[in-house]
């Protein structure tokens, strides 16, 4: 078998070799032409994608050690004619194992059939398996999703927090600039890291740094001090636990929704009290603030900042514990409605209808995994997108109709979002964005504040 049976039925494949790739190798294994085209369509333009119609011919891509780092598979290419071939499903199970073997850290399998729940052994091979069924929602957009949350990464953070002056480190630091989602160079492998450069980061408000996925093994090889990196360690794992959670929140492919709901509320506690001890290291709330969230635009890092905004502002602003933790929750789980909706619009100010369904699709979801949250948990993410002034939504409820705990959510939810888009102009501490996130939300635009000015006012007094 040799390599011209992937260019006879395609000339898609275009996959790269190598450790180092800015762009994923995504690997499509299906039978039917209008699935392939249609997920084509759905996945990110930059990309290199690879159609294949037989698990032989993967097989033989996996052998090449071809890399691989996102791999959707259509079990209908199991079948023939509505029948499995005899012996198929075993055939699948070799390849997927040979295909986590050589792709330890990147791939993501999907399976898509009624019977996927066949497979749920392969979550225990590699957590970032997702299993979707056709019948629900845009499984195209899901996966798109899938994508977004799971493909490999090309770079890692790392907290300044963990960067000491005087030391020299043995790979390349990067800073992360929103706007053109570029890395830029901060420090060479091998210079000191001086007073002057790290002051420079900290009046910017630049709170993690990044390397190549690659080069993090390297780092670990160097003697550094003892706990150096303890802050980027646990945060990156507890990002990592989220993105479990997330996957088990959007595969459908379960029918034991009680037993699941109560394990994905475990997962949730625990994700929740990780982000707690990473603010607690913290010699201040206000610190942590500053500096734990991340500023590229991911559903991953709002999910995660805004947990952190929560724990933090709760605290400062003494709401009960189980208040805070119900915040928390909602911060992690308030998006989920965008796994199936198309959310990456063309423009980025063109809110549409379906964007703001993303709201109700999240209480499905939720209410349809059975997990033990309380009523305000889904109240929180129910309104996280209503305004003061009533031109929020869903319900464009007014003032005072909506909770100061939701009230108080929305303004998070915002600021996070706000914080972030100035970054793409500027780097600058939180508390300068916040300046005049403050002023704009007061101001005389419209008739009524945007938020509600006690809450505006309280959270203001903190800054
Ligand atoms: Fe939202």
């Amino acid at each position: 078998m040799g390599l011209n049976m992937f260019n006879s039925n395609n000339n898609t494949f275009a996959f790269e070799k190598g450790k180092y790739r800015l762009i994923p190798n995504i690997l499509i294994l299906s039978k039917n032409f209008s699935f392939e085209k249609n997920m084509m369509a759905n996945l990110p333009r930059k990309s290199r994608i690879c159609t294949l119609h037989s698990i032989t011919a993967a097989n033989y891509l996996v052998s090449e050690k071809y890399p691989i780092d996102f791999t959707i598979i259509d079990e209908a290419i199991l079948y023939e004619k509505q029948k499995i071939i005899e012996g198929s499903s075993n055939i699948l199970t070799e390849f997927y194992s040979s295909l986590i073997q050589n792709n330890s850290k990147a791939t993501v399998v999907i399976l898509f059939n009624e019977n996927s729940s066949n497979y749920k052994n392969f979550k225990k091979l590699n957590y970032s398996t997702v299993l979707l069924i056709k019948n629900q929602y845009s499984i195209f957009l899901m996966t798109n999703f899938s994508y977004q949350i799971f493909c490999w990464q090309s770079y890692r953070s790392l907290l300044t927090r963990d960067f000491l002056v005087g030391e020299s480190y043995p790979v390349d630091l990067y800073f992360y600039r929103p706007k053109g989602q570029e890395y830029s160079m901060f420090l060479s492998k091998g210079e000191t890291l001086t007073t002057l450069k790290l002051s420079t980061l900290i009046s910017r408000g630049i709170g993690h740094l990044y390397l190549k996925n690659q080069d993090f093994d390297e780092l670990l090889k160097y003697a550094l001090p003892k706990g150096a990196i303890h802050f980027s360690e646990e945060l990156h794992y507890t990002r990592k636990k989220y993105k479990m959670l997330i996957g088990e929140l959007i595969d459908n492919s379960k029918n034991d929704y009680m037993k699941r709901g109560q394990e994905i509320n475990t997962l949730l506690i625990e994700i929740i009290d990780r982000i707690q001890n990473i603010i607690n290291l913290f010699p201040s709330k206000v610190e942590a603030l500053s500096e734990l969230p991340f500023s590229d635009d991911s559903f991953l890092s709002h999910g995660i900042n805004l947990a952190i905004y929560s724990l933090c502002f709760s605290k400062l602003l003494k709401f009960e514990n189980a208040t805070a933790l119900d915040f928390a929750k909602a911060a992690l789980l308030h998006d989920i409605g965008k796994a199936a909706i198309a959310y990456k619009i063309d423009t980025d100010t063109d809110i549409n209808t379906d964007y703001k369904n993303h709201v109700e699709v999240s209480r499905q979801i939720l209410k349809q995994r059975m997990i033990p949250i309380s009523s305000l948990v889904y109240k929180l993410i129910h309104e996280h997108h209503e305004t003061y002034n009533g031109l929020g939504y869903p319900n464009g409820l007014i003032g005072k109709s909506f909770s100061d705990e939701s009230a108080f959510f929305s303004v998070l939810n915002n600021l996070d979002l706000f914080h972030r888009q100035q970054l793409e102009n500027e780097y600058r501490p939180l508390k300068k964005s916040w300046g005049l996130f403050y002023k704009k939300s007061l101001s005389e635009e419209w008739l009524a504040p945007t938020y509600n000015p006690n809450v505006l006012q309280k959270i203001n007094d903190i800054f």
